[in-house]
């Protein structure tokens, strides 16, 4: 039996070649992102961005809110699944990326539906707390040591069976290996006990990209 397999390059372009086709800015975003050179893997994979897509449109999720926008690459992969009363709400404390977004949001022409926020996400959660807004689906892929304050903040921003999802959950594959204990990789391990323990939601890690875990509010 396959367990699992590895999703090399030829593999992901049968994937692309069988999936939703990608918007011209999409495959743009990619583009530049390339460019960028080692912080390139910021960006979801285009089968974590698939899966996305299908999530969205499946699930009548209409507001969303991502901490962590780096190029826009995930935004506008959420925004393009959206109907037209769907809104994506971006936050991200970087100037130059974001500008970067807003060029690419414009150029798909998203400016609507996507909304950006420069800030430190931790202040704007806040902020949106105290105004009670509430979002469908949230998705965490900011720096990973807010990643438990982002998920205790997030529950309280999220309608009644509304979804967080979480990018990284698997770091590589570290967070299996017993000789790696930086400081990240026990973050994320941490972090995911302490998600296996919350009984405030229901939940899954699915091994697409560096990994995801899906929760459900219940
Ligand atoms: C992994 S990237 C996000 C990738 C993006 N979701 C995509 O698929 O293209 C993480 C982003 O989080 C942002 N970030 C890190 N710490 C932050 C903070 N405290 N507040 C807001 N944004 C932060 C970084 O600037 C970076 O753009």
């Amino acid at each position: 039996m396959i367990k699992s397999l590895k999703i090399n390059k030829s593999l992901e372009q049968y994937i692309s070649k069988n999936s939703y086709d990608l918007h011209p800015v999409q495959k743009e975003i990619i583009k530049h992102n390339e460019k960028l050179g080692r912080i390139k893997k910021m960006q979801i994979s285009v089968t974590q961005g698939y899966f996305f897509q299908f999530f969205i449109k499946t699930t009548n999720i209409k507001k969303i809110l991502e901490i962590g926008t780096f190029t826009g690459y995930s935004s506008i992969t959420m925004g393009l699944a959206l109907p037209n009363t769907g809104s994506v709400t971006c936050l991200d404390k970087n100037k130059v990326t974001t500008k970067t977004a807003l060029k690419f949001i414009k150029m798909a022409n998203l400016q609507k539906k996507i909304n950006l926020i420069l800030a430190p996400a931790l202040n704007t959660l806040r902020k949106f707390i105290k105004f009670n807004k509430k979002y469908d689906l949230i998705f965490i892929d900011a720096d990973k040591e807010n990643y438990k304050n982002y998920f205790d903040l997030s529950i309280k921003l999220l309608n009644k069976n509304g979804y967080i999802i979480i990018d990284n959950v698997l770091w590589h594959g570290d967070v299996a290996k017993r000789n790696k204990n930086d400081k990240f990789t026990n973050i994320i391990r941490e972090f995911n006990s302490f998600v296996k323990d919350d009984i405030r939601v229901e939940k899954i890690i699915l091994p697409i990209g560096d990994g995801i875990t899906i929760c459900k509010k219940v």
